[in-house]
């Protein structure tokens, strides 16, 4: 089996009422751990790469790792730039065999978004590349931006088909109210669900994608806590309300900080009861075995993609 691009993924997931996970990757214990989840319970899969992660492990290196996955799972996984910011960056990316890119032009304005959007489709469309763009600005950090919660904004419905319409995306991006990281919401958790709605209105059939999808699970953050760590306050989006989401327009879920806060609960707990230990493949075993539960879990209760490849 190839890489493939989203394309097909979305239709299914689309008509079939679930969503497709978009991890994030870094190193090979991650791509194994989402991989061999994957693998158990048969889930197509999105794999994605950040401008961070492709500066920390090298583009050759994510390729041949996921290539590898390719060959032991026979999955269908598509390989994803993740929060692409400039054309260059996106064109290295699908010249360097990536299917699909995010080009996120969140930060400009209406039309430069749609500029640049539009530029990034036009070069990817021709190599048989699939496109995600975003409208709306989601708080937290990335890479280069930090959006503050004042400049965070929440997708405009009533500029949802002019975007989709003049750039030609393949998905679109919305903000209605999760946020990267691991601290999301001060008090109660709340999405837009009426935006979602209002979106999945103006765009029948349309795949919806959700950032900041991660739900923070109080076990590994009470792990980190217990194990030396601090972070009081960190919260997460309920698992309920991303169920709810990938049975509406929601085909992508994008889950990042769930894996990290795994990874780090898992070293935190094993450097704590093995204070001597110094072998790496000790404590990244254990590390890569907690990501491998944690996608499994996520693939059959969260997004219920499990047994559609
Ligand atoms: O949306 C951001 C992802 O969690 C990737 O994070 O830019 O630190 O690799 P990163
Ligand atoms: P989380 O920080 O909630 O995992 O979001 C990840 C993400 O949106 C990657 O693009
Ligand atoms: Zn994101």
């Amino acid at each position: 089996m190839p890489l493939v691009t989203s394309k097909e993924m979305f239709k299914k997931a689309y008509e079939g009422g679930y969503a497709i996970g978009a991890f994030n990757v870094n190193n090979m214990e991650i791509v194994q751990g989402i991989t061999e989840a994957a693998k158990e319970v048969n889930a197509p899969l999105i794999l994605q790469v950040s401008a961070g992660a492709r500066k920390y492990a090298n583009h050759t290196y994510l390729m041949k790792l996921i290539e590898a996955a390719i060959i032991e799972t026979g999955l269908p996984i598509c390989v994803h730039l993740d929060h692409g910011d400039t054309f260059e960056l996106c064109k290295s990316c699908i010249d360097g065999g990536f299917t699909s890119v995010m080009i996120d032009g969140s930060h400009h304005s209406f039309e430069d978004n749609i500029k640049l959007t539009k530029q990034v489709v036009d070069y990817a469309h021709d190599k048989g590349v699939t496109v995600e763009g975003e409208l709306g600005r989601l708080a937290g950090i990335e890479d280069a931006v930090n959006v503050s919660e004042e400049d965070a904004a929440f997708t405009d419905p009533d500029q949802v088909e002019e975007f989709v319409q003049r750039t030609g995306v393949d998905s679109l991006a919305i903000a209605i109210g999760t946020s990267h990281g691991a601290f999301k919401f001060k008090g109660e958790a709340k999405l837009r669900f009426d935006i979602l709605e209002e979106i999945q209105k103006r765009l029948p059939g349309f795949p919806i994608v959700l950032h900041g999808a991660s739900s923070v699970m109080p076990e590994y953050v009470e792990m980190i806590n217990k194990f030396g760590g601090n972070m009081p306050g960190a919260k997460g989006v309920p698992e309920e309300m991303l169920r709810q989401a990938a049975k509406m327009a929601v085909c992508k879920i994008n889950i990042d900080s769930d894996l990290r806060l795994a990874l780090t609960g898992s070293i935190r707990k094993y450097f704590a009861e093995n204070p001597s230990h110094f072998d790496p493949r000790q404590y990244l075993g254990p590390a890569r075995t907690a990501i491998k539960e944690i996608v499994k879990h996520k693939l059959i209760n969260v997004l219920g993609c499990d047994g559609k490849a």
